[in-house]
């Protein structure tokens, strides 16, 4: 399969990396991570854009945290990572904080719907992974904490095909299709990992 060609191809710049992906498979508590594809297309789009401040809406484990901290620390920039779960933000920081990269990460614990509205305004980049029963609200809060020509970047959006329940289907549909006609934005559907969607504000 292509995506298997592609994970030999691309190397997590620490081993750390490595070893929270693959501890993923062992266990049931977490929730998936971004994986090796999109954490560094990332990473990429980081440095390219030269996004020095980053918001990421779920953070689980500190995976797809890990690529945006690389790539802000490479470039002098930060990155505040918000997630509902506490246990989970503990053991995030404590991830980082093996990888070197607590200076440029802050962890809030929180709804990303309420943290973010508190969080710097003119931000360069925002992912969200998470709470997709809030996209549509975390869109409108993020196009609002954006610059102008900021990138806005959304996991999961193939859920509106692979989604396990019909309700969670039609709700990603729906978000697809307004998005998709929203002339706020310049926007590019992707099929890679459970679907990404970059929109980038005019
Ligand atoms: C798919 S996981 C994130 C995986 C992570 N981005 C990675 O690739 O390593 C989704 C996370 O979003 C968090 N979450 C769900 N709803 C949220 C919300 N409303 N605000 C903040 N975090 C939320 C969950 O606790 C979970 O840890």
């Amino acid at each position: 399969m292509k995506i298997d060609y592609l994970n030999r191809i691309i190397v997590e710049p620490l081993d750390v990396m490595k070893f929270l992906r693959e501890s993923e498979d062992l266990r049931d508590d977490i929730c998936p991570s971004v994986g090796k594809e999109i954490g560094n297309f990332l990473y990429f789009l980081v440095i390219a854009s030269n996004s020095k401040k980053i918001i990421e809406v779920g953070t689980s484990i500190g995976y797809s945290t890990s690529w945006l901290g690389l790539a802000a620390k490479k470039i002098n920039g930060h990155v505040y990572t918000i997630d509902i779960s506490e246990r989970l933000m503990k053991e995030a920081k404590l991830n980082i904080s093996l990888m070197n990269l607590e200076d440029n990460i802050s962890f809030i614990h929180g709804f990303g719907e309420e943290v973010l509205v508190n969080l710097p305004n003119n931000i360069d980049m925002i992912f969200i992974d998470g709470a997709t029963k809030s996209y549509d609200k975390l869109f409108e809060l993020s196009l609002k904490k954006l610059k102008k020509g900021g990138l806005l970047i959304f996991e999961d959006i193939l859920f509106s095909v692979s989604g396990k329940r019909k309700i969670q289907k039609d709700m990603m549909n729906d978000f697809n299709i307004k998005i998709s006609s929203d002339n706020r934005i310049e926007k590019s559907f992707l099929n890679i990992g459970d679907g990404l969607l970059l929109c980038l504000k005019k």
